[in-house]
């Protein structure tokens, strides 16, 4: 075990991890982060999606030791002052969340699209989107969102 530290959604943050833990387990176990979810494990899903350094990753691929020292940004710190992002709410207003297991990595990997590509297109989105999965809303909703968030 090793103590490791970095900055998390805008605060320094420090706990164990053991040499081949993933990001994702130091996040929710290491951490008591929960809003990254774990549903494959295999960067499959989608659903562990944070920013790190700014870049999109899946958490579960990273492993914990990688992002030492350096900047992660998960669902939990996109609002500001309390609100919530444009994406989230635009989420909640389409009705793009069911289960809502997949929605924290679809928020995330929407967010950092539209940082990108302000307003994109359909083929941008698709792309954009193609690494997460959900199970419950056949994506047109979320796709809704998506627009919406853009203000399109
Ligand atoms: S849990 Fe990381 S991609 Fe599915
Ligand atoms: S809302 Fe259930 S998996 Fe997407």
């Amino acid at each position: 075990m090793s103590r490791l530290r970095l900055h998390l959604n805008g605060e320094e943050v420090e706990a164990e991890a053991w040499e081949g833990e993933s990001l994702l387990y130091f996040l929710r176990e290491g951490l008591g982060r929960f809003g990254s979810k774990n549903a494959c494990e295999q960067g499959e899903c989608g659903s562990c999606s944070v920013l790190l350094d700014g870049r999109l990753v899946c958490a579960c691929l990273v492993l914990a030791a990688q992002a030492e020292g350096h900047d992660l940004v998960t669902v939990e710190g996109l609002g500001e002052d309390g609100e919530l992002h444009r994406v989230q709410a635009a989420f909640a207003e389409t009705g793009a969340v069911q289960c809502g297991f997949c929605t924290p990595g679809f928020v995330v990997a929407t967010a950092d699209l539209l940082a990108r590509s302000p307003n994109p297109s359909d083929d941008e989105i698709r792309e954009a989107l193609s690494g997460n999965l959900c199970r419950c809303t056949g994506y047109a909703k979320i796709f809704d969102a998506v627009r919406l968030a853009a203000g399109s």
